[in-house]
C-alpha cells in the first residue's frame, strides 16, 4: 500500500512538473517578425494584417529570417457564454483561424496578443482567470506566438499570472513562443527565463532617437541587464521603430544596429507594404542580422568611450566580433581607435584581446576596411554608427 501511494505521489508530481515548464528551444536565437502596434495601434483589421503578410513573404524579409506576424491589442471584443474569447467580427470577419491559415500558407508564423490582467491595455477582455480556455483556443487556431501584457493587473503577482499562462499553453500542447510584456516592472530578467522566451524589460518605446523614452534611453536601460540575455531567454527592448516617422534614416540604421548588438528580438513595427527601399535594406541586411542571430545570444558591452563616441563589442560564436562605434552627439564626431586595447566584459569577467590579426568588414558600407593591425579612423555623422565585424585572418 505504501509503495502504491508513493507511486501515485511520484506520478502526480511528474505530471505537475511536466506542465510547469515552457516549451523547449522555441527561440534559440532572438525571434524576428512584425507586430501591428507601433504603426497601427488599435486600427488593425484582417486586410491590413494580410497586406503585411504578403509584404513580408515577398520583399525578402522572410528569406532574411523574419517569421512572426503578430497582431497586438484590439483584435478581441468579448467572451462567449462559455468564456471563450471572441475576435471583433467587424475587424476580423473571417476569424482568427482563417487568418492564421493564411499566414501559414505563406510560410510564416502567426502571433496574437492578450494580457495577464482582467482587461488588456485597450480595455479588451484580458486573460486573468481564462488562461486554460484562451490557451486551448490559441492552439486550435494555430497560434505560434503570444505577447502577454500586464495592464489592469492590480493586486496580481506577475510571476504567478505569467506562470499560469505558461502552464496553460504547455497543457494545450501547441508550441507557442511566450513573450512577456510587464515592462520590466517586476524584473522579469530575474525569473522569467523558465516562463517565456522573451520579456519586455522597459516601458514602451517612443518613435524618437535621443529624447524621451526613445532608442537611446532604452539602449541605456537594457545594457544594464545585458548579462541575463541568453538563447531561449531574451531581454526585449521593445519593437522596432525603424522606418517610422520619428527617426531619420540614419537613426533608423543606428536603432537597428543597437538592437542587433544587444541580441534583441527584431520585431519590425513599420508599414511593410509602403516602406522605402532604404528602410527595407536596413531591415534585411544579412550581416547585421547575423550579428543579432549569433547563437551565443550575448548582448554587447562597452569597450571604450572617447568624447561622444562609444565603442561597443559583441563576441560571436565563431570567435569573431561585432563592434559598433556610436556617435551619440548632435554633431559629427571622429573616431581614432586602436584595436590593441583590451576589452573587458564587466559582467562575465572575461578579457578579450584583439591581437592585430582580424579583417574588418563594414556592415552598412558593405565593404572590407583593412585589418585591426592599424588604428581605425573615420568621421561619423550625428547619431550615426560604424558597424563592423572582425573576422580572424
Ligand atoms: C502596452 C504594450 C505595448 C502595446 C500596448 C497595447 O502595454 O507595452 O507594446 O502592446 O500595450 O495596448
Amino acid at each position: 500500500m505504501r509503495k502504491f501511494l508513493t507511486l501515485i505521489v511520484i506520478l502526480f508530481a511528474g505530471i505537475a512538473i511536466s506542465y510547469a515548464q515552457k516549451f523547449p528551444d522555441l527561440a534559440p536565437t532572438p525571434p524576428m517578425g512584425w507586430n501591428s502596434w507601433n504603426f497601427y495601434n488599435c486600427n488593425i483589421n484582417e486586410e491590413k494584417v494580410k497586406r503585411m503578410v504578403d509584404a513580408m513573404a515577398s520583399n525578402g524579409m522572410k528569406e532574411s529570417g523574419y517569421q512572426y506576424i503578430v497582431i497586438d491589442d484590439c483584435w478581441q471584443i468579448s467572451r462567449d457564454k462559455d468564456g471563450y474569447i471572441i475576435a471583433d467580427p467587424k475587424k476580423f470577419p473571417s476569424g482568427i483561424k482563417a487568418l492564421a491559415d493564411y499566414v501559414h500558407s505563406k510560410g510564416l508564423k502567426f502571433g496574437i496578443y492578450s494580457c495577464g490582467g482582467k482587461l488588456t491595455c485597450q480595455k479588451r477582455p484580458g486573460g486573468a482567470g481564462y488562461e486554460a480556455k484562451d490557451a486551448q483556443r490559441y492552439a486550435e487556431w494555430g497560434i505560434d506566438y503570444l505577447k502577454y501584457d500586464w495592464c489592469n493587473s492590480d493586486g496580481m503577482a506577475s510571476q504567478v499570472q505569467y506562470s499560469t499562462m505558461r502552464d496553460a499553453l504547455h497543457k494545450a500542447g501547441r508550441p507557442i513562443v511566450f513573450s512577456l510584456c510587464e515592462w520590466g516592472s517586476t524584473k522579469p530578467w530575474l525569473w522569467a527565463d523558465t516562463v517565456g522566451q522573451l520579456w519586455r524589460a522597459t516601458g514602451d518605446i517612443q518613435d524618437r532617437f535621443g529624447i524621451g523614452h526613445g532608442v537611446m534611453k532604452i539602449f541605456d536601460e537594457m545594457t544594464k541587464i545585458r548579462q541575463y540575455n541568453k538563447p531561449n531567454a531574451f531581454n526585449d527592448p521593445d519593437m522596432l521603430e525603424v522606418g517610422n516617422m520619428g527617426l531619420t534614416e540614419t537613426e533608423s540604421r543606428t536603432h537597428f544596429t543597437l538592437w542587433c548588438m544587444m541580441a534583441a528580438p527584431l520585431i519590425a513595427g513599420n508599414n511593410l507594404a509602403t516602406m522605402k527601399p532604404d528602410i527595407l535594406s536596413i531591415l534585411t541586411n544579412k550581416n547585421a542580422i547575423a550579428v543579432d542571430q549569433d547563437k551565443l545570444g550575448l548582448a554587447c558591452f562597452l569597450w571604450n568611450k572617447t568624447g561622444d563616441v562609444e565603442t561597443w563589442i559583441k563576441p560571436l560564436a565563431d570567435g569573431s566580433y561585432a563592434v559598433c562605434f556610436l556617435n551619440r552627439s548632435n554633431n559629427a564626431a571622429t573616431i581614432n581607435f586602436n584595436w590593441q586595447q583590451l576589452a573587458t566584459d564587466p559582467d562575465f569577467h572575461k578579457v578579450y584581446n584583439i591581437n592585430g590579426s582580424y579583417h574588418l568588414f563594414d556592415i552598412w558600407g558593405g565593404k572590407e576596411l583593412g585589418t585591426t593591425q592599424k588604428p581605425i579612423t573615420a568621421t561619423l555623422k550625428k547619431h550615426d554608427v560604424l558597424f563592423v565585424t572582425l573576422k580572424k585572418q
